[in-house]
């Protein structure tokens, strides 16, 4: 069985990494022969995006690399769907595996079931019912067009059958809620991850806590408004209490081209995965708007404010782990004043058992073979 597995950005070397993991296990175990063909489309090029989680979590090189990234949204999915398209049609494989709601995701799946292969869609089932967002519209229609739907919680299952896939889809579609694989990453790796020279020294200077802060999603970068309420919250906050925002390079451009200089935020280039899990058990709380964090901030016990008007990770919402600020800067500061009060019990398991890597595995071959 030869699967082709299609990633590009930071989020998604992560849950390749598991999914990658877990098909290495089973070949051992059962003597069996999956062969991986992995293609990175290039969205994500930095070392500092892109390499470090390769070397850190022992990705082996990709098979192809595409070299397609910054771009428009609609040129770079074209050109990957081009690419990606070439690629199946030399390697004519049993399945194409996608992962998340990128241009990445969008373009391997859909060059795949054009040419009627298969596609295992992992994260699949996630709304935000926010159409302006471009990670909307790639779930919806790679979840659409994928054979393989592997949910990462109930919340993903309902809305899966809210859409009618449970009841039309049945014979063409596969849904099940296997777990989280970022879950699976988190417990794996925080095990064996060390901090680079920085990261650990700058953990010795903040003895006295810190929060720990992320932006990069377009409805915030490109829009002024809310990017100036955001950033002028966290440099409030960061008058008190030391906030460390490791930099996404959209922001980083969009900020010097704004000429928007932060005096009292902590800025960091973009981290690797294991400076992130360290950043994550240190820290007093989480500001973000991105998806990964807001899990990764509940896995390592830590509460968020998530920096957008909604989110797909609902469940940490009501239970009351996670608290949607928006970009509004009076409630990013008001929630935050009440942070330190807030004694949580982070016992839930909303993600799973940690064996979402090998439930997709078992589930595809027993579905391909
Ligand atoms: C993408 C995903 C988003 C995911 C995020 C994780 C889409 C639509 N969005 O957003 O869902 O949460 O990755 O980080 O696919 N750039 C660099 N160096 C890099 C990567 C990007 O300079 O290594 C710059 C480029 O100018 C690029 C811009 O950042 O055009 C945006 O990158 P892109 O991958 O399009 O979107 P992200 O904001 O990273």
């Amino acid at each position: 069985m030869k699967l082709v597995t299609i990633i590009g950005a930071r989020p998604q070397f992560v849950k390749a990494a598991v999914v990658s993991r877990a098909l290495k296990a089973q070949n051992a175990k059962n003597n069996i022969k999956i062969a991986e063909v992995l293609v990175h489309t290039g969205q994500h090029y930095d070392a500092n995006m892109s390499d470090v989680f390769f070397e850190e979590m022992s990705i082996p090189q990709p098979d192809y690399h595409l070299g397609v990234g910054g771009q428009s949204h609609g040129t770079a999915t074209g050109r990957m769907l081009e690419k990606i398209e070439q690629v199946l049609m030399s390697e004519k494989p049993d399945a194409v595996l996608v992962y998340g709601d990128t241009n990445s995701t969008l373009a391997g799946a859909l060059a795949a079931v054009k040419l009627h292969i298969p596609v295992a869609h992992v994260e699949a089932g996630l709304r935000s019912y926010n159409m302006k967002m471009p990670e909307e519209i790639n779930r919806i229609l790679t979840d659409r067009i994928s054979k393989w739907l592997f949910c990462p919680t109930d919340v993903a299952v309902n809305n899966l059958a809210n859409e009618g896939y449970l009841r039309e889809n049945k014979t063409v579609q596969h849904v099940s809620n296997v777990g989280d694989v970022m879950y699976d990453a988190m417990l794996y790796y925080k095990t064996i991850a060390k901090p680079t020279e920085n990261i650990g020294n700058l953990m010795g200077k903040m003895k006295d806590g810190f929060y720990l802060a992320t932006i990069h999603r377009a409805e915030n970068t490109d829009n002024s408004g809310r990017l100036h309420a955001i950033v002028n919250a966290l440099e409030t906050i960061a008058k008190t209490k030391p906030v460390l925002l490791p930099i996404h390079p959209r922001t980083q451009k969009i900020l010097s081209e704004n000429d928007i200089n932060l005096q009292h935020v902590t800025l960091l280039d973009p981290v690797g995965y294991f400076d992130m899990i360290i950043l994550l058990e240190n820290c007093d709380g989480v500001f973000t708007d991105s998806g990964g964090l807001q899990k990764e901030a509940f896995f390592s016990n830590k509460p968020c404010v998530t920096l957008r008007d909604e989110t797909e990770w609902s469940e940490l919402v009501r239970h009351g782990y996670n608290q949607l600020a928006g970009a509004d800067y009076e409630k990013i500061l008001a929630i935050e004043k009440k942070l330190s009060e807030r004694n949580m019990e982070f016992a839930k398991s909303l993600y799973g058992d940690g064996h979402a890597g090998e439930k997709i595995v078992l589930s595809l071959l027993d579905l391909v073979i």
